[in-house]
């Protein structure tokens, strides 16, 4: 990483000087290594979102946004996505490379004996009411499994690591698939051994104990596809707050549950439940052109949805991936005429034809495509960013482990500017205005 370049940095009151140096990695831009600086200088910097800061080095996912590039490991999304499963790509971003057949059949087995929750986890949904939002009960039961597994975890055991990713890739499925069935007031359905993961999943979500359930291989495929291509996205918000929860040295279930948490929010994993939303507004082709105006109104909060991305300024790959994936699955159920689907197609073409769009570059993202695939499957709407969850909980932990074994982790604890009042006295409450 070391690269022997330096930038001289001029402090323009003392005309003091100081190098600091540049921090090269396999593929993207140079860094350059601040961490001196407040010591060296007396002075922050200031970046709010953290537009231009690099948190760390990692060596699981690069993205080239100008490029519209993504890999894990090394490897393009777009090979994964034609020539894995989501198994096999856990694995990868475990291991830093994919798996050979014997090492794929040892994951399949771990993952499917910790497929099961405690029973008693299970009492902790009867506490939520019925129409809670999914991802309010993800956060309740997913926090809930460190009190499960904690006294008997050594984070600094690499093995120990490796059995909490298992056991979260493993139980990812089961707990969402719980969470729907006790919003619909359903009974929770045990995992099927003898079902791969996706099959499991669909199984335990769309399933019932009354009839047998046979998930249709097209949209197994199409399940595990929007698995991979959520699987790790590198620093973004979500992981980057299991990072900072994790760097105090917390409980992997509960720093997994912070990215939960950040997740939900409407600018990221929430964006896909949202696109439906907005999709619904609008309703009818007639009406795109009022929503786009919106969208490029700067009075009006309105934004389109699954539109834009802080790293991507050309066509997400992943989204280009998903479009197609939308393809196979709406013709497997003669859906092509699907309003919805229409819809999405026509305000893409607007929007991409739009110079609004063009010049913010702005394009669709993963979540504009796959919502529409996720309603085809059958499964509503507020359950969508649980998916994305499930999805993104493999590279939560990977990230976890990476910052663990880094021997420069740190405490995560950033800097201020402040703009609060200056020192001053209390007064007596009787004098105060
Ligand atoms: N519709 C209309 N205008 C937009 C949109 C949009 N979807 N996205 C960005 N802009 C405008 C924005 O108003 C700003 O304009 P100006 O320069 O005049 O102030 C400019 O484009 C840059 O936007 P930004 O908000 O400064 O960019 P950001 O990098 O902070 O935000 C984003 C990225 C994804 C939060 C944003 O594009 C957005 O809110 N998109 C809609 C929500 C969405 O689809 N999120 C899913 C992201 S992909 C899945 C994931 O990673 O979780």
């Amino acid at each position: 990483m070391d690269n022997p370049t330096v930038i001289k940095l001029i402090n323009p009151e003392t005309q003091l000087a100081f190098d600091l140096p540049m921090l090269s990695g396999t593929l993207g831009p140079d860094v350059i290594d601040i961490r001196a600086l407040y010591q060296q200088t007396g002075l922050f910097t200031y970046d709010p979102g953290f537009t231009s800061t690099a948190s760390c080095s990692s060596a699981i996912t690069y993205i080239d946004g100008e490029a519209g590039i993504l890999l894990y490991r090394g490897y393009p999304i777009e090979q994964l996505a034609e020539k894995c499963d989501f198994l096999e790509v856990c694995y990868l971003l475990m291991h830093a490379d994919l798996p050979n057949a014997k090492e794929l059949k040892n994951l399949i087995k771990s993952t499917t004996e910790h497929s099961m929750v405690h029973d008693q986890l299970t009492n902790f949904y009867k506490g939520f009411r019925r129409d809670a939002h999914p991802m309010a009960i993800m956060v309740g039961v997913v926090g809930a499994l460190s009190a499960f597994y904690h006294d008997a975890i050594d984070i600094k055991r690499p093995d120990h690591r490796y059995i909490c990713a298992i056991r979260l890739i493993a139980k990812m499925p089961t707990i969402v698939a719980m969470c729907y069935k006790y919003s619909i007031g359903m009974p929770f359905m045990y995992p099927q051994n003898k079902l791969g993961y996706v099959e499991n999943f669909m199984y335990m979500l769309l399933g019932s104990p009354c009839e047998t359930y046979q998930p249709n291989p097209v949209l197994v495929r199409a399940l595990d596809r929007i698995l991979i291509l959520h699987a790790d996205h590198e620093q973004n918000a979500s992981t980057s707050t299991v990072r900072l929860a994790g760097s105090s040295g917390a409980n992997p279930y509960a720093c997994v549950t912070a990215g939960i948490a950040c997740l939900w929010g409407a600018a990221h994993g929430g964006a896909n439940e949202a696109v439906l939303k907005m999709l619904e507004e609008i309703g009818d082709v007639t009406q795109i052109g009022h929503y786009i105006a919106r969208a490029k109104d700067k009075n009006d909060p309105f934004r389109l949805m699954g539109f834009g991305h802080r790293v991507y300024k050309n066509y997400d790959p992943r989204a280009k991936l998903m479009r197609e994936t939308c393809h196979e699955v709406l013709t497997e159920l003669g859906l092509h005429d699907d309003r919805l689907f229409k819809l999405a197609m026509e305000l893409e073409r607007i929007a991409l034809e739009d110079d609004y769009f063009i010049t913010k570059r702005l394009y669709p993202n993963v979540d504009f495509y796959s919502g529409i695939v996720l309603r085809a499957l059958g499964i509503p709407s507020t359950m969508f960013t649980a998916i994305f969850a499930m999805a993104r909980s493999i590279g939560w932990i990977a990230q976890w482990d990476e910052m663990i074994a880094d021997p420069e982790q740190k405490i995560g604890r950033p800097r201020q500017l402040y703009t609060g009042p200056i020192q001053r006295d209390v007064t007596p409450i009787a004098t105060r205005s």
